[in-house]
């Protein structure tokens, strides 16, 4: 009787260590994933509605001068985020955009890396200019591009909630090292 029991008892243990030891050798849940999100890895990378839209304008009906700064405005502001986070963004005065080149400027600093008062007002006359042509200018489309933003904003904000519980609940050791805010 004593032994009957024993067997028992063994049976399912080496059954249940014989299965996990064939579960370790599947490749690891999400590199097979063959579809895991409608989205692109960019748009999952956005952290303001504005980081959906173009990251480019059509300089070529500006005056030549602005055109140059928009090279400026290219390759500085590019470099952390999309260019579209400022090209979207709401703001349109040299007020404003003196006090966003400003705070950028802090960031880029902060990195070791240097965008001189004669820069950052190139890239101010860049935005302001731009600001007055699409977003007075062209006010209404402006506006329906900044609706249509936000509503895209809203799905990506819960796939990218989505895909953080996924991974949490698939691998929950896995820690990301912290890289800052981009
Ligand atoms: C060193 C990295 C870095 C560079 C270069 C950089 N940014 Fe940013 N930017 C950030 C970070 C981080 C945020 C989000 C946090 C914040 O708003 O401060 C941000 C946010 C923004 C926002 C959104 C702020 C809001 O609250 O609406 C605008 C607009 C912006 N940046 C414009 C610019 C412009 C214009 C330039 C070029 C002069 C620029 N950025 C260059 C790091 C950078």
């Amino acid at each position: 009787m004593r032994m009957r029991l024993d067997r028992f008892c063994i049976v399912p243990v080496l059954i249940a260590s014989l299965l996990s030891a064939c579960k370790k050798q599947e490749p690891p849940s999400g590199a097979s994933d063959p579809a895991p999100s409608k989205f692109t890895q960019e748009q999952l990378a956005a952290k303001f509605p504005n980081d959906l839209g173009p990251s480019t304008v059509d300089v070529s009906a500006y005056p030549q001068k602005i055109q140059e700064e928009y090279k400026d405005f290219i390759s500085v502001c590019g470099s952390c985020h999309a260019t579209a986070r400022p090209l979207n963004a709401p703001y349109k005065t040299a007020y404003d955009w003196g006090r966003f080149v400003h705070r950028m400027h802090i960031k880029i600093e902060n990195k070791g890396a240097v965008l001189d008062d004669e820069l950052g007002k190139r890239i101010v006359d860049f935005l302001v200019y731009d600001s007055k042509v699409r977003k007075i200018g062209r006010e209404k489309e402006f506006q329906a591009e900044q609706e249509k933003l936000k509503a895209l904003y809203a799905e990506v904000a819960k796939e990218q909630e989505r895909l953080v519980l996924k991974d949490t609940l698939e691998s929950p050791k896995k820690e990301t090292p912290y890289v800052g805010v981009k």
